[in-house]
């Protein structure tokens, strides 16, 4: 059979309210043209992120019943260490109550002012607590990266001649570690080979840097090397994670991703001591190291949801999910970034709406078009997210696990193309009221009015 269908069926369901283009214009104008402002019951098809909105299974519903709450030495604690043992191989686990937990401890413990901390591309809120502690967060993705409509297989890459300039030009001893993020969320969802991944760790390691892993979609990522990469064609997805992990010193983690877990996240490190300075750390502020920030019911199942997420039928339907989605549209002329990424598809805003120049926000202009005209709500990633860092002016849809049917990604389609065929009445969007932090939480904007200048 050709036919690539969700490899489950639907136990329980949850309505979808549909609005009509009045509403969702009067909403837009409350929540200032930012889709953050908009309330969810408001929304007919989610596609802001993938993380903490996946569908759990029975499976892991039946592990909620089975959390094991006691303050130390959980069941459930020592369920989740055994799956997570057995999957990664690091000594050491600490669980978290999400990614940027693990990255905030294993920073303050890691990094001062001075370091550089090198990473194909850093996740913001990695950049972020790498920044807090003093130190930098340099990026180096493959030169090729940055052409959006080149199709490569392993976009995601680390520039390994870059880092070995980078570790002559700073010095091994200002560089605590070095990281790749697997699959490369900011560069697009695009994938790291194994090879890439051996090669950066044999550099790190040869001069003695940590080396770690963003793991939060390592399933995925592990997927797109069976698929991609010469002599993983028969190998199980979990094996293929498990050679990944054997290049670390240790990871951080989001459960929110590919555990299916609504919460939940770890810090993992081979080195003891490491691990000492950061459950002390751990304890703090998040919790007596069997529970980290979590429920046990949560540890569990993120225990469940990691054995689930390496299911090749799963796989196989998830990537080919997101690649439906992306070929429907570039085929239709939407250009996105090349090739389809794992959890997301990434409209190319700058070179659709060309009409609207940076300053005006191509991006989010496209996305509030989106809402008005079919409810749909995603994310831009672009001069509005990042201002004048920005490289590219894109439109992220990130598609949640488990969530959403074919009908409704065809639903996505149409009004995509519908939007693309008038495209030129897009106007572009002005800063109204802004706050210094994070602007595209909370700013809000108007349409730039017919006539203004550019
Ligand atoms: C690559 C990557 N790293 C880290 C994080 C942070 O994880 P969390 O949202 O659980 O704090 C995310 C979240 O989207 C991510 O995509």
């Amino acid at each position: 059979m050709q036919t690539i269908i969700e490899p489950f069926r639907i136990k329980s369901v949850e309505p979808l309210r549909h609005t009509t283009l009045e509403q969702r214009e009067g909403f837009l104008r409350e929540a200032g043209y930012n889709l953050f402002g908009i309330r969810a019951r408001n929304i007919l098809i989610d596609l802001l992120t993938d993380s903490g909105t996946s569908a759990m299974s029975t499976e892991q519903w039946a592990s909620l019943m089975r959390g094991d709450e006691s303050y130390a030495g959980s069941d459930s604690f020592y369920r989740l260490r055994r799956v997570a043992d057995d999957l990664t191989g690091f000594r050491h686990m600490l669980p978290t109550h999400q990614g940027r937990a693990a990255e905030r401890i294993l920073f303050t413990v890691l990094c001062k002012p001075g370091h550089v901390v090198p990473s194909n591309t850093h996740f913001d809120t990695t950049r972020a607590n790498i920044e807090f502690t003093g130190a930098k967060a340099v990026d180096l993705p493959i030169p090729e990266a940055a052409d959006t409509q080149l199709r490569l297989d392993f976009k995601g890459n680390m520039d390994v001649t870059a880092l070995e300039a980078l570790i002559a030009r700073e010095g091994a001893a200002h560089i605590p570690l070095v990281m790749l993020t697997v699959t490369n969320n900011s560069g697009g969802g695009q994938p790291v080979s194994m090879a890439n991944i051996e090669a950066v760790s044999r550099l790190s390691r040869g001069h003695g840097i940590t080396f770690y892993l963003d793991a939060c979609r390592f399933a995925e990522n592990a997927w797109f090397i069976r698929e991609r990469e010469p002599g993983y064609a028969d190998w199980a997805p979990k094996r293929i994670a498990q050679k990944m992990f054997s290049f670390a010193d240790g990871c951080t983690f989001s459960a929110k991703k590919d555990a299916f877990a609504n919460i939940g996240g770890f810090l993992s490190t081979n080195d003891d001591r490491l691990a000492l300075l950061e459950n002390n750390l751990l304890i703090l502020t998040e919790g007596f190291p069997t529970y980290g920030g979590l429920a046990g019911r949560d540890l569990d199942a993120i225990a469940t949801g990691l054995e689930e997420v390496l299911e090749p039928d799963y796989l196989r339907y998830r990537i080919a999910s997101t690649g439906y989605l992306g070929r429907h549209i570039a085929d239709h002329g939407v250009p996105i970034v090349e090739p389809p990424g794992g959890h997301a598809i990434y409209i190319d805003a700058g070179r659709m709406l060309t009409h609207i120049p940076p300053s005006q926000f191509p991006g989010q202009a496209l996305a509030v078009e989106l809402y008005r005209h079919a409810g749909i709500r995603s994310v831009e990633i672009g001069s509005f997210m990042f201002g004048d860092a920005a490289q590219h002016e894109l439109l992220r849809l990130a598609i949640p696990r488990r969530v959403y049917t074919q009908s409704h990604i065809d639903y996505v389609v149409e009004a995509i193309l519908e939007v693309n065929a008038r495209k030129s009445a897009i106007r572009g969007l002005e800063i109204v009221e802004e706050q210094p932090f994070l602007r595209h939480f909370t700013a809000r904007l108007r349409p730039v009015t017919a006539g203004a200048t550019r």
